[in-house]
């Protein structure tokens, strides 16, 4: 049993996560912005540069997920400040409280994402190796990332999983596209032949509790399902499952310019990316192919 400190921990996957290795037997410890009296939820504030010191002491590993919400809010100089400042500010603050109070920390796992190499629609499959992209998530997530890589001069483990759009029940971005087939009223999304790279929920907890317990983790993986698929074929499986028509055309890539400005193109542009150094790594995926992961989802 190991003590896991884990930030964003009330967010969809740390919820799902915080479940999931509480059933697995570890001890379950909550960074959050809010105050509360529950027991195992301490308090940070990245701005004032405060986290309740005994979070940092009794962690064996930390998992770092907060994050303001990238497609929450429409990006202003200010929100892009915000999505910038929450994930490396608040990976330098843990870093610093890490090397004052609990150097021998075993792995600090955080996630990034797939965004990483750029939204753009080409026929090449991104590896961990290809470099990233010009674009403004790729340059978040590269921020992100060379904050984590901090954690490796005090000789700890460090784990990055970049992650591809987290398929889930309640919330995330699969409720978003499946409302309106539910109604109706689905359709795809400029071309159609952008892709998706995707995981299921339980294939991405699973992923960060190995990143745990697997010692030979250690690195960059990207965390996306093997099956590649276009917002065509994700949107004609979700209406099969669904047994709903789709009959309206595409939704053009202006409209969606018009309404999300600079955000529009993470829905209009996606390439390929692939899955194999995590699958050399011996990790199976429960949810391999999109038709299994859906139907447990939605049905
Ligand atoms: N969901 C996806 O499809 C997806 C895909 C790729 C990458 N990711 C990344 O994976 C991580 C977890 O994703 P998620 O979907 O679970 O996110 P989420 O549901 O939005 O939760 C993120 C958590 O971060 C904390 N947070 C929010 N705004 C913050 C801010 N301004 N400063 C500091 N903390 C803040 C919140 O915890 P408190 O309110 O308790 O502080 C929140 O519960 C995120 O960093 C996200 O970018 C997610």
């Amino acid at each position: 049993m190991a003590s896991i400190l884990i930030t964003g921990g009330t967010g969809l996957v740390g919820s799902n996560l915080c479940n999931l290795l509480k059933s697995k037997g570890h001890n379950v410890l909550i960074l959050s912005r809010s105050k509360t009296k529950k027991t195992n939820v301490f308090h940070w504030d990245i701005e004032k540069k405060h986290i309740d010191n005994e979070a940092i002491i009794n962690a064996d590993y930390i998992i770092h997920l907060a994050g303001a919400g990238i497609a929450d809010k429409r990006w202003t100089k200010s929100r892009k400040k915000q999505l910038i400042a929450s994930r490396v500010d608040s990976t330098n603050l843990l870093f610093e409280k890490v090397k004052e109070l609990n150097p021998n920390l075993k792995g600090f796992i955080s996630a990034s994402g797939i965004g990483y190499y750029g939204a753009v629609t080409t026929s090449k499959t991104f590896a961990e190796t290809d470099s990233s992209g010009n674009d403004f998530v790729s340059e978040i997530c590269k921020l992100w990332e060379n904050s984590v890589n901090q954690f490796n001069t005090l000789q700890i483990r460090t784990v990055i999983l970049r992650t591809g759009i987290v398929l889930s029940k309640k919330g995330g971005a699969l409720e978003k596209i499946s409302n309106p087939i539910k109604l109706g009223f689905g359709a795809n999304l400029g071309t159609g032949k952008q892709y998706i790279p995707w995981i299921h929920i339980e294939d991405l907890c699973n992923l960060f509790i190995e990143a745990i317990e697997n010692n030979n983790l250690n690195g960059i993986y990207n965390a996306v399902s093997h099956e590649h698929c276009t917002n065509k074929t994700f949107t004609k499986t979700i209406a099969e499952i669904l047994n709903k028509p789709l009959w309206l055309p595409n939704i053009p890539s202006a409209i969606l310019k018009f309404i999300l400005g600079e955000m529009a193109v993470i829905l209009l542009e996606g390439s390929k990316i692939s899955s194999k150094k995590i699958e050399l790594t011996g990790f199976k995926f429960e949810f391999p192919t999109l038709k299994k992961a859906l139907t447990d989802l939605l049905k």
